[in-house]
């Protein structure tokens, strides 16, 4: 197995979940940039060295987590491809490939059906991944027609850097300091500005067309209408969305709730007397996406829309944790395969 960009916040959380997962028995490559290259990380109860990545690294790897950038998984997928291994790809480099699976495993796992080994996998953008998992089972009962998205990111989806910043502008606040802004350009702490991500001619910001486009292939589907407003809150870790649904056909707020509560990787946080919802402190560190605030939109006919808030922590679900579960699904495939030819 190889995680190319293992230095790095996704990175960290894949090995951290890959320690407890039966993939991990397996020896591990782990590969960052210039800056990292000669260190090591902690590998279940030992360390593991960090190395430069490379197309010359991947003989005899199976298995490849790209977690390193769009740029790095362009220049480098292929070559793991072609050394025979899966990739299962973090970036948004290969997720709009039409042969390119792109998939949630309690949304769309069937995709990985037809997936032949060795291929690209890639895994969904995090506020998609977040929002899909509390709004799939309702679009099942219901037909979604229509979502409206609003999301509140917290820092660590754009990796360490943000995060180190913020940490630094409560130190200089503290401090009494202006506040440092290398990396980010604004004061972040105590203010929340619109997505850090290249903004296209028609307003929308590339995270919120990403929401839009990967919601419509996750779902095979592109007859949705889907808008979203993507906004950076100064949160460490765990990502919040408002949710606005409209259905083809009435669903009730309590078959809502019955469907939230019996779905995979959901967990309902929804006391109204003790005005407690879904919070990204504690979303963070659980694999649960956490669903709340469900209620009737009083703005359209009965049981024709519904709101939602959720959280989720997007290192996890979003994506390492996502990734793995890809990973046990196509190498517990491969495994019954083989035996199933063996015994042929
Ligand atoms: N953060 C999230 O919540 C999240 C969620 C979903 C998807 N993603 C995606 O996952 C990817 C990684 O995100 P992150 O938040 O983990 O970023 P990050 O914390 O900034 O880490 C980046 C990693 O890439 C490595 N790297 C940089 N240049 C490299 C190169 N030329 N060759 C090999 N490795 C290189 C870095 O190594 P050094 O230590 O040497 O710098 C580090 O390990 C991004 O594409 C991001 O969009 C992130």
């Amino acid at each position: 197995m190889a995680i190319v960009g293992a230095t790095g916040l996704v990175g960290r959380e894949l090995l951290a979940i890959l320690s407890c997962s039966p993939l991990g028995r397996g020896p591990v490559r782990l590969f960052a940039g210039a800056r990292s290259a000669g260190t090591t990380l902690p590998w279940r109860g030992a360390t593991a060295p960090v190395m430069a990545a490379g197309p010359d690294v991947f003989r005899g790897v199976d298995l490849a987590f790209f977690c390193a950038g769009g740029e790095v998984s362009r220049e480098l997928a292929d070559a793991a491809v072609a050394a025979g291994a899966v990739v299962i790809d973090n970036t948004s480099a290969f997720r709009m490939q039409p042969d390119v699976p792109l998939v949630v495993p309690e949304v769309n796992g069937d995709a990985l059906d037809d997936f032949e080994s060795p291929g690209i996998i890639a895994n969904p953008n995090c506020s998609t991944i977040i929002a899909l998992m509390a709004v799939t089972p309702l679009h099942r009962a219901a037909g979604v027609t229509r979502m409206v998205v609003c999301t509140y990111q917290a820092a660590s989806g754009a990796g360490h850097a943000f995060v180190r910043e913020l940490q630094q502008q409560a130190e200089d606040h503290v401090a009494g300091r202006p506040y440092t802004q290398d990396i980010i350009g604004r004061p972040y702490l105590f203010n929340l500005f619109s997505h850090d991500s290249p903004i296209g001619p028609d307003g929308y910001n590339e995270e919120e067309r990403k929401l839009v486009r990967e919601t419509h292939k996750i779902w095979d589907d592109d007859t949705p209408r889907i808008t979203a407003t993507c906004v950076r809150v100064p949160v460490l870790r765990a990502h919040s969305e408002a949710i606005n649904l409209t259905f083809n056909e009435p669903l009730s707020e309590a078959d809502a709730r019955e469907l939230l509560a019996a779905a995979p990787g959901i967990r309902v946080v929804d006391d109204r007397k003790a005005n407690r919802f879904p919070e990204p402190a504690e979303a963070t560190g659980l694999d649960e996406v956490l669903v709340g605030r469900i209620r009737a939109d009083i703005s359209q006919p009965m049981g024709m829309g519904l709101d939602l808030f959720v959280c989720g922590d997007q290192l996890r679900k979003g994506a390492a944790l996502n990734a793995v579960q890809i990973a046990e699904r196509i190498f517990a495939t491969s495994a019954t395969e083989a035996s199933a030819s063996t015994a042929r």
